[in-house]
């Protein structure tokens, strides 16, 4: 049998970072500002930083307005809740990010729930998050998508012609991913699986998937043999493990090597889901841009069937 193919989320991320480029010179053109993105981090948490210094740079590669706060790990909660407050007012910034894990002091619910809806680019407010259970079939949702699972779906569109039908298995139920990338696929037509640590028998609930999502955060706990022949796999994990010698390595939360030789795609760790990620922030951020100042939707809000008008 011949080895999976493998899924480059960088070329497609590069591909969206164009579209987001492009829609930014014409949000510039047209309000006289470009998209603005503020992205909070609290503490020192090296890989954390590396991350939201990427998303900075990003944002300011695609022609945005990019602001970081790097702010203490002491930060209180209410400094924090103030700067948030600050940001929802300023005219200048249309998308907010805060970098999750918050240290203990801060309430993440309450940090979440902070956050201006329309600048909510992470789509985790629960506004956001109930404008996607809100979606009908084929509809796509009035508010942010969180990006990563926003990422997969555009990867899926790529793969495939229309999702319709498929088998779904969805790992991990996070706020992040595992929910809303269920909600996704079920939007698509999926018969979509939502497993968890409780659910039984794993692995052959893992075998019906065509389409499987691991987004569980615990390295290569997906093994090959609970992978279909022919599936598509997607990748969400990003795990440092120690490797030879006191070197690190970086690994998915399926075991590749294992699960390359029966999928039929499958996306690497690192350059399969993490840059789509990036590229979905920058996505959503543009298009908060264009709701706030009610400018036409760039095309990749409207997220067409690969069939013309949704089924
Ligand atoms: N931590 C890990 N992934 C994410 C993400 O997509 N957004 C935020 N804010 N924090 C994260």
């Amino acid at each position: 049998m011949p080895k999976a193919r493998l899924i480059d989320g960088k070329l497609a991320a590069e591909e969206i970072r164009g579209q987001t480029a492009a829609a930014a010179q014409r949000i510039l053109a047209e309000r006289g500002f470009p998209p603005g993105l503020a992205v909070i981090i609290l503490g020192e948490h090296a890989a954390s930083r590396a991350y939201v210094r990427t998303k900075t740079r990003m944002a300011a590669a695609a022609g945005f307005l990019s602001r970081q706060f790097d702010l203490p790990r002491e930060t209180s909660e209410s400094e924090l809740l103030a700067l948030i407050d600050k940001l929802n007012r300023t005219p200048e910034i249309d998308g907010i990010m805060v970098q999750l894990h918050l240290p203990p002091q801060v309430r993440t619910a309450a940090v979440i729930e902070a956050i201006a809806p329309e600048k909510d680019v992470d789509g985790f407010h629960a506004v956001n998050g109930g404008r996607l259970l809100a979606a009908s079939p084929g509809q796509q949702s009035a508010g942010f998508v969180p990006c990563t699972p926003w990422g997969c779906q555009m990867l899926l569109r790529r793969e495939l012609r229309n999702l319709a039908g498929r088998e779904a298995v969805v790992v991990g139920r996070s706020n992040i991913v595992g929910k809303p990338m269920a909600l996704l696929l079920l939007n698509e037509n999926c018969t979509v699986t939502l497993a968890h640590s409780h659910t039984r028998e794993l692995a052959s609930v893992c075998r019906r998937a065509d389409i499987l999502v691991a987004a569980v955060g615990r390295p290569e706990f997906v093994r090959g043999d609970w992978v279909k022949q022919g599936a598509i796999v997607l990748d969400v994990g990003i795990n440092r493990i120690a490797g030879e010698g006191g070197t690190s390595q970086l690994v998915g939360d399926v075991a590749f090597a294992e699960a390359v030789e029966r999928a039929g795609a499958i996306t690497p760790v690192p350059g399969g889901i993490g840059p789509m990620t990036v590229a979905c922030l920058l996505a959503n951020t543009a298009l908060a841009a264009c709701r706030r100042s009610s400018l036409e939707l760039p095309a990749f809000a409207l997220a067409p069937h690969a069939d013309g008008p949704w089924a």
